[in-house]
């Protein structure tokens, strides 16, 4: 079991990474002297494929001890699913001394963090990931909320969990799209990272599908180390932390106009895409790196179209992200490798352009994959220079 501390000024807290680190959640609990009275947030899937391990777990459990299944998907992440949980902490008497364990994906993580941030001016909180993404990205850094009238993790808080753990096992049944979206962070990561990350993730990230457990550790472990290194230094989000944002602008945009149809990291990856154009449209990446960059992040097949979107609609969702004040975008754009910049505002032109050639590259995706041409034998139009052959 390998272990990342995330050091805070107050609520500093360790995350606990392996292939079968559940079953020592107990221990845990127990050697952090947290409170016994136990209240687990989970959702259906998650409850109907670890019904067991939950319940060999907790077996012969000697304190109070509750399971609340919610309906899975982003629907929960709302008032009224909050609503009663807490009616439910109440009707089983839970108390100041209660400690809500979250199993379960980013919607479990977010929905359970902010009733224990809130439940009685705030309880103890656990987080136990159960997808990729919120293993690497929602389940490290304390930013819990529900969705409020369409509009996403509106209401929130910044809460930090007294432990995580994540299994790697848990991993293996999820299907292929979401994993996809985990990847779509660790391809993130990979950027903010440095060349060894970066070559590591390249060479081995398809290897998280044949379920090799080395791999998806190792992927597992370098990202949360670089997210808990970011979250240590900027807590609140008020400086380094906006980096984490690189591919998002563009990501929340495809996400709002598609209705949210679109797999958050699936739309990362088309937003990491859409920022590498940008980046060497307004000449802060050089051409080689351009190549290489778009190549890795297309090597990812997202299997939700972003083709034919109106390309002003999508620039008025960016001006309407709640990240952007006064009419301005703020975007966050990777030079090389480990080189991202924040807070550049870009003429609009070049923005729309952005959005149009990520689609030009989308669309060859799409062709490629549609009559099986062999890789070697297409050619990828750089919609910013002369043609490439990859
Ligand atoms: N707090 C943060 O910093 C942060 C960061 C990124 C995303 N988020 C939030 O995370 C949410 C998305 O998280 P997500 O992608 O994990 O979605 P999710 O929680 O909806 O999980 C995706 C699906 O996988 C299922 N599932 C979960 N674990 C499984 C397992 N081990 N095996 C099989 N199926 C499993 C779930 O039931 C669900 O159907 C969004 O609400 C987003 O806003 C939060």
């Amino acid at each position: 079991m390998k272990k990342i501390k995330v050091n805070l000024q107050e609520n500093s807290y360790p995350i606990f990474i392996g292939s079968g680190v559940f079953s020592n959640l107990l221990e845990l609990i127990k050697e952090k002297k947290l409170n016994r009275n136990i209240f687990i947030i989970t959702d259906k899937n998650v409850d109907k494929h670890y019904k067991l391990n939950i319940e060999s777990v907790f077996k012969n459990y000697e304190y109070k001890l509750n399971k609340f299944v919610i309906k899975a998907g982003e629907e929960s992440k709302c008032a009224e699913v909050l609503n009663r949980i807490y009616a439910n902490l109440l009707l089983k008497n839970y108390g100041r001394d209660t400690l809500i364990i979250a199993l379960g994906g980013g919607v479990v993580g977010d929905l359970a963090g902010y009733a224990a941030a809130t439940f009685m001016r705030g309880v103890q909180f656990v987080q136990v990931p159960t997808t990729l993404l919120a293993a690497v990205d929602s389940s490290v850094g304390g930013k819990t909320g529900i969705n409020f009238e369409k509009t996403k993790n509106i209401i929130g808080a910044f809460y930090q969990p007294k432990f995580v753990i994540i299994d790697a096992n848990f991993i293996k049944t999820l299907n292929r799209s979401e994993i996809i979206c985990g990847i779509g962070e660790i391809v993130k990561y990979a950027f903010l990272a440095d060349e060894n990350f970066y070559n590591y993730a390249r060479k081995n990230i398809h290897k998280i599908f044949e379920g090799d457990e080395k791999v998806i550790e190792k992927l597992i472990y370098e990202s949360v180390k670089i997210k808990a290194g970011v979250v240590e230094i900027d807590e609140k989000e008020s400086g380094l932390r906006k980096i984490l944002n690189l591919g998002h602008t563009f990501a929340h945009a495809y996400e709002s106009i598609l209705e949210y149809k679109i797999k958050h990291g699936e739309a990362v990856i088309a937003g990491l895409s859409a920022a590498i154009i940008l980046a060497n449209k307004i000449g802060i990446m050089n051409d080689k790196n351009y190549n290489e960059y778009i190549e890795f992040v297309h090597s990812i097949k997202i299997t939700k179209s972003i083709l034919n979107l109106d390309k002003e609609k999508l620039y008025a969702a960016m001006l309407k992200d709640k990240k952007n004040r006064e009419g301005r975008i703020k975007f966050v754009l990777p030079k090389k490798i480990g080189n991202i910049i924040v807070d550049i505002e870009i003429e609009k032109s070049d923005v729309i352009y952005a959005l149009s050639h990520n689609e030009i590259l989308f669309e060859q995706d799409k062709l490629k994959n549609k009559n099986s041409i062999k890789k070697n034998s297409i050619s990828l139009k750089n919609p910013c220079k002369d043609e490439i052959k990859i």
